[in-house]
């Protein structure tokens, strides 16, 4: 069960504001639900959840176990939203320091050819056992032209057959339903096909094959996850308050100037999470001079960084914190030496998560005496089930929140303006 906790918000606001906020906020949500709002063709990521695709998740399932029964590494190719929710996901469920099935590894996701010659010297190093690599690459595109993933798209398909006499079977292209180069090199070479619909646009499009593929490579039960989305989907019918008077807050926040969202978690497996919520919120909000700079912080890291100027530094920070409720490790701290010698035996027998709140707790305690106002988005355990719950509960919240700031959630304008100016300096000729 996901829960909002707004209460280290209401000293810095005052109660009619709030109180005003969520009745815009109900508003906001009746405009999505209603399709009355900007962007009302992009809501697909609500449609998808409504009439699950039972055949579509057992097959990607199927398919993806196939992948690993096979895969010593599967290559994730794509910016923004075509990887950011599967590297969520992945890192959020898999173990730290060792794969649960094939390496998972990302490309097209920047344009450092450094990277992507040290990745391709990777592949061509042989297996302990002399062996080389089983290696398939999922490249994943709506609209299959976007330069960081077609460039290196186009340097690893063209190892891929350079080393495999059946690379056309271990391609696989996620992509928009037609047109686009993608749909024509997919024509052409034959390669196993997945479609984003129309209506679902990139940040919104993790519960698609987008991320579901190669979340399920990863092994990660696609059927729980979804389903997770689906139960907050149909409780949000009931009881959204959590989702309301988080935007509330956060609504009431920006109006009153704060300027930047630190997104804060103190579980470093939700770092991947925290970078999605990032790209999700930063790319639907920030349009017509709006929006709250999206700020990411792992705790507790990064109070001994960045934590001395949310403490002390400028007064326009707010900041979320993803909590997860309950221990999901039981290390405890050992006994020690009877001489106390690093003095920390007050700490003796204290797990680790009780210890890791107390730093939260004490955060919230020091952050809000300085200024901060602090919002907790709080999950009890931190399984499958729950993120598939909060992938869905961010998506609401932030297409509600981003009505409330009469902006279009959906589209990213801004972001052809680099690009532009790129291109010209490349030479391309449109
Ligand atoms: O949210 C979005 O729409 C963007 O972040 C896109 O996902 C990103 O720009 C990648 O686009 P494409 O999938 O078309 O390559």
């Amino acid at each position: 069960m996901i829960k909002t906790d707004v209460q280290h918000v209401k000293s810095f606001i005052n109660s009619e504001e709030f109180d005003h906020a969520l009745e815009q906020a109900e508003k906001a949500y009746q405009q999505v639900v209603d399709g009355t709002g900007p962007g009302s063709e992009w809501l697909g990521w609500r449609r998808i959840l409504a009439s699950p695709n039972d055949a579509e998740l057992e097959e990607l399932s199927r398919y993806a176990n196939n992948i690993r029964k096979d895969a010593d590494l599967f290559i994730v190719c794509g910016i923004g939203g075509s990887y950011t929710g599967a590297m969520a996901i992945i890192k959020a469920l898999n173990p730290v320091f060792k794969n649960n099935g094939p390496e998972i590894l990302y490309a097209g996701h920047h344009m450092s050819g450094k990277y992507l010659a040290e990745l391709i010297e990777y592949l061509n190093e042989p297996k302990e056992d002399g062996e080389k690599k089983s290696v398939y690459l999922n490249v994943i595109s709506k609209s299959g032209s976007t330069l960081e993933t077609a460039l290196a798209f186009r340097m690893l398909r063209n190892w891929m057959h350079e080393t495999y006499e059946d690379a056309q079977d271990r391609i696989i292209a996620t992509t928009g339903p037609e047109g686009g180069v993608l749909n024509k090199i997919i024509a052409d070479e034959g390669y196993k096909k997945y479609v984003i619909p129309n209506d679902v646009g990139g940040r919104f499009s993790v519960l698609t094959p987008v991320g579901l593929l190669p979340i399920a490579v990863a092994g990660i039960d696609i059927q729980t996850l979804f389903y997770g989305a689906v139960s907050m989907f149909e409780k949000e019918k009931k009881d959204r308050s959590d989702i309301l008077e988080f935007a509330a807050a956060r609504s009431v926040l920006h109006n009153n100037d704060y300027a930047v969202d630190v997104i804060g978690t103190f579980e470093p497996e939700l770092n991947g999470f925290v970078a999605w919520i990032q790209q999700l919120i930063g790319e639907s909000e920030g349009k017509e001079g709006k929006g709250l700079f999206p700020a990411m912080a792992g705790y507790s890291t990064d109070l001994h960084s960045v934590g001395q100027l949310i403490q002390e530094g400028r007064r326009n920070i707010v900041e979320t914190l993803l909590v997860v409720d309950q221990p999901y490790s039981s290390l405890k701290v050992n006994e020690g030496d009877d001489r106390d010698t690093d003095q920390l035996n007050y700490l003796a027998g204290k797990s680790f998560h009780e210890i890791n709140r107390s730093a939260l707790d004490g955060t919230i305690q020091a952050h809000t005496e300085g200024g901060v106002p602090v919002i907790k988005v709080v999950l009890d355990k931190l399984n499958t089930q729950q993120l598939g719950e909060l992938i869905y509960f961010y998506e609401l919240f932030t297409a509600v929140y981003v009505y409330m700031l009469d902006v279009n959630p959906f589209n990213q304008p801004g972001v052809e303006s680099y690009k532009k100016a790129m291109y010209r300096l490349l030479g391309k000729d449109n």
